[in-house]
């Protein structure tokens, strides 16, 4: 079998200074291989790393030590950033625009020729459900509908690989399934999917694999049928509550 790695960090470490004495260390020796095509969930409660992680891998901030590679090269070249789609935890989209309005805002800014802004426009706002609310501004969207416009402007560079930060938080059931959906659909277009939550059930339904971070380390990383037998876990949470609980001797 030849698996393809979209990314893959080696001795990724990143410690916040608060001040001349006081300092977070945030990720602490991360290692990890995601490969092309899987969709991977990075797992852990508040404040364990992931925002950090995936800031580290989009070249948003810079490492305290060790190396991070998409698609084959350093993840800092602008060759890479181009083939990399991201939806932060929190997007902030002008709320008095309309969907097609912000694609439109976007896909300038990515200086896509207008032909082809347009053709993506109009994919994209039917894949994410949302072709019939064009005339709407997002001050009128419900949080699924922020969730869907954000996903389609993740996806307006026609990304290979995409970076999702918690995903689900704050989306009801129908929400959230509709965003499990769409990844899934992305999936099997070939696409290469990062995806972080705190909220574990969600991801336990999408992720091939998992990694389990807690105050920066990661503590487990597989297929989470490997994990709960490894593991003797009932459960998503009952793996997580091990993993952590032996974290601590
Ligand atoms: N810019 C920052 N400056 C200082 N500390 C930070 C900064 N960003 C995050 N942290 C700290 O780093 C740790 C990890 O945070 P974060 O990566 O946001 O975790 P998560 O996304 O898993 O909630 C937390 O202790 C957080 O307080
Ligand atoms: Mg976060």
């Amino acid at each position: 079998m030849d698996e393809k790695i979209a990314l893959k960090i080696e001795g990724l470490s990143k410690v916040y200074q608060l001040g001349r004495r006081k300092e977070v260390v945030a990720l602490d020796n991360l290692a990890l291989e995601v490969k092309q095509g899987e969709i991977f969930g990075l797992l852990g409660p508040n404040g364990s790393g992931k925002t950090t992680a995936i800031k580290l891998i989009l070249g948003l901030i810079f490492p305290s030590s060790g190396t991070i590679e998409i698609l084959g090269q350093k993840h800092t070249e602008v060759s890479v950033k181009e083939k990399i789609g991201y939806l932060p935890e929190n997007p902030y989209y002008y709320r008095y625009l309309t969907g097609p309005e912000i694609l439109n805002f976007f896909g300038r800014i990515f200086s896509l020729p207008e032909e082809t802004l347009k053709e993506r426009r109009e994919n994209l706002l039917q894949l994410v459900g949302l072709e019939n609310s064009g005339h709407l501004a997002l001050k009128h969207y419900s949080k699924g509908m922020l969730e869907r416009i954000g996903l389609a402007v993740a996806l307006l560079n026609d990304p290979e690989f995409l970076i999702l930060d918690e995903p689900t938080t704050g989306l009801d059931p129908i929400g959230s399934r509709e965003t499990r959906n769409l990844l899934g659909r992305l999936q099997s277009e070939g696409k290469t999917i990062m995806l972080s939550s705190h909220y574990l059930s969600e991801v336990e339904k999408i992720s091939n694999r998992v990694g389990i971070l807690h105050q920066g380390k990661l503590l487990a990383l597989g297929a989470l049928r490997d994990l709960m037998t490894e593991w003797k876990a009932s459960d998503i949470e009952d793996l997580f509550v091990k993993v952590i609980e032996w974290s601590k001797h």
